[in-house]
């Protein structure tokens, strides 16, 4: 197992759709494993395959950040979301950045595990915010596109700032 390095925003593979997998190889359990060590070295509840600049619908949480509890999920595809939550949200992919972010509060979330069974899922409270933020990372979408069109642009010009010094 390998701790990898965390892709930083702006870098492109942040901000391109990731490929569903077709077949689950050892080469992708290889990846979880080594993003699920990832994730807890980097303290995060949740890592995306972009975020370690594979392009593969992979994502991993771990809400509790308990070691050997983590929630690995391919090709996640959200069937139902209801409610609405603004709650504050970071990335390790933007360190040091923080903003009120609005989310579905409960999602309905069809996905394959890696031991390539098809299951729905229902979560709701931080769960459901991380499957959120993580299926829009394999969509190439970051949590700074979700603060409206003014904010984002304030946003994305602050990060760039920060980038610059
Ligand atoms: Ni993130």
């Amino acid at each position: 197992m390998a701790v990898l390095k965390v892709v930083k925003y702006p870098d492109q593979v942040l901000q391109t759709k990731a490929k569903d997998v077709k077949q689950i190889t050892e080469e992708d359990r290889r990846l979880v494993r080594d993003m699920i060590e990832t994730m807890h070295a980097e303290e995060g509840v949740g890592l995306a395959a972009n975020q370690v600049g594979a392009l593969k619908r992979i994502f991993v949480a771990s809400a509790d950040q308990v070691k050997g509890r983590e929630l690995v999920y391919l090709n996640p595809r959200i069937i139902k979301k209801q409610g609405t939550v603004k709650e504050f949200e970071g990335c390790l992919s933007i360190p040091e950045f923080y903003e009120p972010v609005r989310s579905a509060k409960k999602i309905w979330m069809k996905a394959m595990t890696l031991e390539g069974r098809t299951e729905e899922v229902k979560a709701e409270g931080l769960l459901s915010r991380i499957f959120q933020h993580e299926i829009d990372h394999l969509n190439g979408i970051l949590f700074v596109d979700r603060l409206g069109i003014f904010k984002s642009k304030f946003a994305k010009k602050k990060l760039a700032k920060k980038l610059s010094r």
